[in-house]
């Protein structure tokens, strides 16, 4: 079910502050943790602020290749993304290696070859746009979607479709302490009829 997206229409795959798998690898090591902080801030070409904490192998592994992929996490994701997101890549996990520590599945990113984690409802394969001063600053990225998928079943031509028959493959958005809200309704905002002059 996985289909390109046209980077013109990237950015609406975290528009609406989706909780995103950061998934990395550099130097023959891989690397997975989840992020609530992310969101577009250019349109052409797709750009995107994602915050990865200081502390995090993420963070240096993403520094050593200058490329991260986003994977958009679904409701049927839930346990996984807590559990990547609460384990570091630096504890002494027995594989080394989150991927397989709990049986992560993952395929090559079509244009970098990055990890990305299967089921996920969309995929976005980013360069890191060097900002040596703000490294040292802020825990903020500014990347560039230079590849994107989508599950077909939930997102295509560029838009989202949540129904309640693919309602694992919602998106999660993080209110704290592993409990992730879900968009359970939706509701189309229409232009107000202007006053009469
Ligand atoms: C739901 C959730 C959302 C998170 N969001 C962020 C975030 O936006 N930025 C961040 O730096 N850490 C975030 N974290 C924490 C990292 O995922 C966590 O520090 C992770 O263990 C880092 O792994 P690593 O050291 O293997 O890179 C989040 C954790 C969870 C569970």
């Amino acid at each position: 079910m996985r289909a390109p997206v046209d980077l013109a229409h990237a950015s609406r795959l975290v528009n609406h502050g989706p909780t995103v798998l950061v998934s990395c690898a550099a130097g023959g090591v891989r690397n997975l943790m989840a992020a609530a902080w992310s969101m577009p801030v250019e349109f052409t070409p797709p750009r995107i602020a994602v915050v990865i904490d200081k502390r995090t192998l993420t963070r240096e592994l993403i520094l050593a290749s200058g490329t991260l992929a986003l994977n958009i996490a679904t409701r049927a994701q839930a346990d996984l993304t807590w559990t990547v997101g609460s384990v570091s890549g630096r504890d002494s996990l027995p594989t080394r290696d989150k991927f397989t520590q709990y049986g992560i599945a993952s395929f090559a990113g079509p244009l970098l070859g990055l990890p990305l984690v299967e089921g996920c409802a969309g995929w976005m394969e980013c360069r890191l746009l060097r900002e040596p001063h703000a490294e040292d600053a802020y825990d903020t990225f500014f990347v560039e979607a230079v590849s994107a998928l989508a599950d077909s079943r939930v997102f295509s031509q560029g838009r989202w479709s949540l129904r309640p028959d693919n309602a694992d493959l919602h998106t999660l958005h993080h209110l704290g302490a592993g409990l992730f809200g879900v968009p359970s309704s939706l509701v189309q905002g229409r232009t107000l009829p202007g006053a009469a002059d």
